[in-house]
């Protein structure tokens, strides 16, 4: 080993080796500068950004400003004007540790202008990769303006891990989205290579005096299948949305969680969440939720990662406890039956266990009973067959089924017609259609015994794979929609989802932007069935947040295609016709993989002529 002398590294090296935890790409500097502006007090934050941040970002605050001589401070490390030394537990700010200025001025050219409240001049300050160039008077009337240029000039290590400009802007506009969320009294505008991206005004409520930016952030969609959470005891109180059972998302991205008013991932609210929904909603579907949770700074330490994103709370447990128990209790009061008065169908709760995905509402263009459960029931004909049971239960369970069932047997002379036709029922192993239970099940008579099929989980496989080749043969024909369809989603989705509106059009779904947070359908893909466009939109905004690098949505055509199968599959709940039934039988013999859904469910079963005779003990 070669022996090196110790040496102090200087101010400039240490800047930059700090800077490597905190500033990662362009959206932490947007953190840790719109953070400094909340610090000041301001009431009107603007965030510009060239190239996705890489180029330029500005932030342009109406705080209170800096003086001159604190200027030359804010880029010192440790420099900060929010702890004090006495107390340092007593966290009442989002900065504490006066490490973001240094840290961004040492990987860019930055440039500061500001005015104190108290000061008739303002000053601006240049520094470039951590170095003072200069210090002098400005013009400015109020607040604060810093420019950070060129990021990761002098480390362009960095650049070369930053992701494509797209995806940096999807993520920086989440980011505003979180911060505006949360701090509903301050104005947010954010504009990316001069385009208005997002421009939350201040102060916006509503005529019952409710802060309607939740709505206006995650749609009011989300609100109107939520439920308001709200305790207060001692040092602990929380208030905010959560979504009902009936509306989950196929991922914990919706999760906007805060603890003393900054943005907060930990996995402890996961966890928390999941487990008030426990038994609620299936174990791969997440609730949405926007959370706020005050606390006792004395009662929680944000100091665990440099970018404050994870705390630690002293009584863990309680406020696990806490969390579970109110969230279960809000759903529960909003699920109870209503004595009178006007019930919102889309607030009724279903208490059994589904076993597919629940999803929002189809839109009332399709031909489907709206509010009827789509999935289907828990106990059912054919799930008493995925297990082996003996053989007086399946009898038992048979029995209970026709009881419980509206049993329906279809008279239709084309059933004959058909299999007379045929030349050898050989020829098609999953019969020809007798009738449709409960509006679910297609039973069909084979040779050799009779099949019970699941309409929505085998139509789903059709679409799946009519959807695949179609792709793969690049030959996907779209059908404009009559009446455009307008999803409103919020503004945050609205701007992630329309990134992609090149490569959704590959998949036959054209849509266009509507305002700030609106989606317009315009054209959606010619298959089979129609295609429940809002249910599709909030999945597929869902894939998107969790794919933060890919740009083009080919590289996940497996799962968007089943997204599109999903919602545009025949429903459990809708009554077919004799020959709606034996095309999809037809289908089915000739698809690849149809004897399974997309989600791993089987899609029929069979009971053969000889294990009837040995149920009903004919042997
Ligand atoms: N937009 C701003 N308005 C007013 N003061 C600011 C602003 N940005 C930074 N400052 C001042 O600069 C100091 C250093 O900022 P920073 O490096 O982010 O550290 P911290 O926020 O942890 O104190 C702050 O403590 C604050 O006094
Ligand atoms: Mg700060």
């Amino acid at each position: 080993m070669i022996c090196m002398k110790i040496k102090r590294l200087t101010e400039k090296t240490i800047n930059r080796i700090a800077a490597g935890e905190v500033i990662e790409r362009p959206l932490s500097v947007i953190k840790e500068l719109v953070e400094n502006s909340i610090d000041a007090g301001a009431k009107n934050i603007v965030i510009e950004i060239e190239r996705g941040g890489r180029n330029l970002i500005i932030i342009t605050d109406d705080g209170e400003g800096i003086t001159k001589d604190d200027l030359l401070l804010a880029i010192e490390r440790h420099a900060t004007s929010k702890l004090s030394e006495d107390d340092i537990c007593n966290i009442n700010f989002h900065g504490f540790r006066g490490e973001a200025l240094p840290s961004i001025a040492s990987v860019s050219r930055m440039k500061i202008t500001s005015r104190h409240i108290t000061k008739d001049e303002a000053w601006q300050i240049e520094v470039l990769g951590g170095e003072v160039q200069n210090l002098v008077p400005a013009g400015l009337k109020q607040g604060t303006v810093v420019e950070v240029r060129d990021l990761f000039y002098f480390t362009p290590n960095r650049l070369k891990f930053l992701k494509s400009e797209s995806s940096e802007i999807s993520v920086c506009t989440d980011l505003i989205n979180r911060f505006a969320l949360c701090h509903a009294n301050i104005s947010f505008k954010f504009i990316s290579d001069g385009r208005v991206v997002l421009n939350y005004k201040p102060n916006q409520t509503d005529l019952s005096g409710e802060d309607t930016r939740v709505g206006d952030i995650l749609g009011a969609d989300f609100l109107k299948n939520s439920v308001k959470v709200s305790f207060s005891r001692d040092y602990l109180s929380f208030k905010g949305y959560t979504s009902l059972p009936t509306y989950s998302r196929k991922t914990s991205v919706n999760y906007l969680t805060y603890v003393n008013r900054r943005i907060i991932r930990d996995k402890f609210f996961i966890g928390a969440v999941k487990a008030a929904y426990n038994g609620l909603i299936p174990h791969d579907r997440y609730p949405m939720i926007a959370l706020f949770l005050e606390i006792d700074p004395y009662e929680v330490d944000v100091n665990v990662h440099p970018t404050k994103a994870e705390v630690r709370f002293k009584d863990e447990n309680f406020i696990r406890g806490t969390l579970i128990s109110e969230i279960r209790k809000a759903i529960a009061q909003a699920s109870a039956p209503q004595a009178s008065g006007e019930i919102n169908p889309s607030k009724l709760y279903h208490p059994q266990i589904n076993l597919l995905p629940p999803r929002p509402i189809v839109q009332s263009s399709l031909n489907i009973n709206r509010f009827v459960d789509e999935r289907p029931q828990a106990k059912t004909f054919s799930n008493n067959f995925n297990r082996e049971v003996s053989t007086s239960q399946i009898h038992d369970s048979i029995t209970d089924s026709f009881r419980s069932v509206n049993f329906e047997v279809v008279e239709n002379k084309s059933v004959e017609k058909a299999e007379e036709s045929s030349s050898s029922s050989d020829s098609f192993p999953l019969g020809f259609a007798k009738c449709q239970i409960n509006n679910t099940f297609i039973i069909s008579e084979s040779k050799d015994g009779f099949i019970i099929v699941d309409q929505h989980a085998a139509h789903e496989r059709l679409v799946l794979e009519k959807m695949k080749k179609a792709m793969q043969e690049n030959r996907v024909k779209s059908q404009p929609l009559l009446v455009p369809e307008v999803v409103e989603v919020g503004a945050a989705m609205a701007e992630k989802i329309l990134e992609f509106s090149l490569s959704l059009r590959k998949f036959g779904i054209v849509i266009e932007r509507n305002g700030l947070s609106q989606i317009l359908v315009r054209e959606v893909p010619y298959l089979l069935g129609k295609l429940d466009i809002r249910g599709f939109i909030f999945d597929l905004a869902d894939n998107i947040s969790e794919y933060n690098t890919i740009t083009n949505l080919d590289e996940k055509l497996d799962e968007i295609c089943g997204n599109i199968a999903c919602h545009s599959s025949i429903r459990a709940g809708r009554k077919l016709s004799v020959e709606e039934m034996n095309a999809i039988l037809r289908e089915m013999e000739n698809t690849p993989f149809s004897s399974q859904c997309n989600h791993g469910r089987p899609t029929f079963r069979k009971l053969t002529l000889k294990e009837l005779h040995n149920m009903f003990e004919r042997t």
